[in-house]
C-alpha cells in the first residue's frame, strides 16, 4: 500500500524498475567479478594520473536462442569503428578501456587479422629457422608493433570480451559505474551494435531446440505423444543425413518470439555515469531518416552526442548531432566530396550517395578525424562542467 512507504522515499522510477527487472532476470557473465577487478584497478590509476579515460565498446551482441547455447543470432558489426577509434584516442592521450565481443577486431592486431589480411602473409622465413617479417611489410608492421607496446608498457590499454547481450549490459553497467570517480575526465564512447531484441530466460530452452520430434520418443521421456512415436527414429536417421525427400517432410519449424531489449541510455546518463560524457551511435540503413532518429534519440536519453552513420556509408561519413549545435558532417575526401564543397555546398549537409562513391575502401580512416573532433567536444565539455563548479 502506499500509505506504507515512508514520505521522504522517491517512488522508484520506469527505468528504476525496468532495470532492477532486466538485471535481476538475466545472469551477469561468469567472468563480470574478474572484469570488475580489472577495470577497477585501470581506471583507479589513470583517475589519480588525472587523466582522460575512454570506454570503447565495439562488434556485435549475440542474442542466445538456448541456455546452453548452441544457436545465437548475431549481426555485421566487425568491431571496425570501435578497435579504429580506440587506437586514435590512444593517439590523442586517452586511457583506453575497449569493451568488446570477444573475437572481433582489435586496436593495432586488427592490421593483420583481417581475413583478406592473414597475418602469415607478412611474415616469412628467416636465418636459423627464424620468423621474420617480409622486407616490403617490416616498416608499417616496426610502427604498429611500437604502437601496440607503447600502449601496453604504459598501461593505457585494457581489453575485455563480451558474446551475449546480457554479457554486455553487465559490463557496460558495471564500468560506467567504476568510471565515476573520473568525473568529467570519462568518455563513453558507445560504438558496438547493440541487439534490440532478445529471448527473455523464462521463455529460453535450457537444452538445443531440437528440429524434429524424434526425442519424444526416447525411452526417457515420459512426455511421449502417441503421435510422434511414429518412424520418428527412422525420420530423424533421414534428417541426419541431409536427406531432403519430400516424402519425409521436416516434422518443426521454428519461430523465435523475441521481446524488445531495454534501452539503458537513460539509466546510464542519469545513474550510472552522471558526470562521463557519453556519445552515442545511431545506425541506420534509410538516409531520410538517420538524422531524425540520432535527435530523437539525443534528445530522450538527453545525453551529450549522437554519431550517426548509415550502413552502406559509415566508413565515408558520419554525422554529430550534439545538443545546441546544427548537425555536422564529417567526410574523408572523395573526389565528389571536393567537387561538392566547390560548388557552394548544395546538398552537402545532406547524405551521400552510396553509389557515387568510389570502389573499395577509403584511403584515410574516418575514425582520424572522428576522434579529434570528439576530443574537442570533450575539452569543452570538461571545462564547461569546471567552470559551472567554480560558479
Ligand atoms: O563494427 P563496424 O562494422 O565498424 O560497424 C560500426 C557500427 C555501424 C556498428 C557503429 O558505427 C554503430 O553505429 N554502432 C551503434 C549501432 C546501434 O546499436 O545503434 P542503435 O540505434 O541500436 O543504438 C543506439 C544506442 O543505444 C547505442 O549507442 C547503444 O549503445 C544504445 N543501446 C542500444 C540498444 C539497447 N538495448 N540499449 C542501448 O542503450
Amino acid at each position: 500500500m502506499l500509505d506504507s512507504i515512508p514520505s521522504e522515499t522517491p517512488p522508484p522510477n520506469l527505468h528504476d524498475l525496468a532495470e532492477d527487472h532486466y538485471f535481476g532476470a538475466n545472469p551477469p557473465p561468469k567472468d563480470l567479478e574478474k572484469h570488475i577487478a580489472l577495470a577497477r584497478e585501470f581506471i583507479d590509476f589513470h583517475s589519480a594520473a588525472g587523466r582522460r579515460l575512454v570506454l570503447v565498446t565495439s562488434g556485435g551482441t549475440t542474442v542466445p536462442l538456448e541456455k546452453q547455447t548452441v544457436r545465437f543470432i548475431d549481426n555485421f558489426s566487425a568491431g571496425t569503428r570501435g578497435a579504429t577509434s580506440a587506437e586514435y584516442f590512444l593517439e590523442a592521450g586517452y586511457a583506453v578501456l575497449f569493451l568488446h565481443r570477444q573475437f572481433s577486431l582489435l586496436p593495432f592486431s586488427r592490421h593483420y587479422s583481417h581475413a583478406t589480411d592473414c597475418f602469415l602473409d607478412f611474415l616469412r622465413e628467416g636465418p636459423n629457422g627464424s620468423v621474420v617479417a617480409r622486407d616490403e611489410d617490416a616498416g608499417r608492421m616496426l610502427q604498429v608493433l611500437r604502437k601496440y607496446r607503447s600502449a601496453r608498457d604504459r598501461h593505457m590499454f585494457l581489453d575485455l570480451p563480451f558474446v551475449s547481450i546480457s554479457d554486455y549490459l553487465h559490463e557496460l553497467r558495471s564500468i560506467a559505474r567504476l568510471m565515476q570517480p573520473l568525473g568529467p575526465r570519462g568518455l563513453l564512447y558507445l560504438a558496438a551494435a547493440v541487439s534490440d531484441f532478445f529471448v527473455p530466460p523464462e521463455r529460453m530452452s535450457e537444452h538445443k531446440i531440437q528440429s524434429t520430434n524424434a526425442v519424444d520418443s526416447a525411452p526417457s521421456n515420459s512426455k511421449k505423444s502417441p503421435s510422434s512415436d511414429k518412424g520418428s527414429d527412422n525420420e530423424e536417421e533421414t534428417f541426419d543425413n541431409f536427406d531432403s525427400s519430400p516424402a519425409v517432410p521436416r516434422s518443426k519449424s521454428l519461430v523465435v518470439d523475441l521481446d524488445p531489449v531495454p534501452k539503458f541510455l537513460k539509466n546510464l546518463v542519469e545513474g550510472w555515469s552522471p558526470q562521463g560524457m557519453i556519445v552515442s551511435f545511431k545506425l541506420e540503413t534509410d538516409p531520410t531518416i538517420l538524422v531524425h532518429k540520432a535527435r530523437y534519440s539525443l534528445d530522450r536519453y538527453q545525453h551529450h552526442l549522437v554519431i550517426g552513420n548509415l550502413l552502406s556509408t559509415r566508413k565515408w561519413e558520419v554525422v554529430f548531432v550534439a545538443p545546441g549545435s546544427p548537425d555536422r558532417w564529417i567526410r574523408v575526401p572523395t573526389p565528389q566530396q571536393r567537387r561538392m564543397s566547390s560548388s557552394a555546398g548544395a546538398g552537402f549537409d545532406q547524405p551521400l550517395d552510396p553509389k557515387s562513391l568510389p570502389e573499395g575502401e577509403p584511403e584515410v580512416e574516418i575514425e582520424g578525424l572522428i576522434i579529434p573532433a570528439v576530443g574537442d567536444l570533450h575539452t569543452k565539455y570538461i571545462e564547461a562542467f569546471e567552470a559551472r563548479r567554480r560558479a
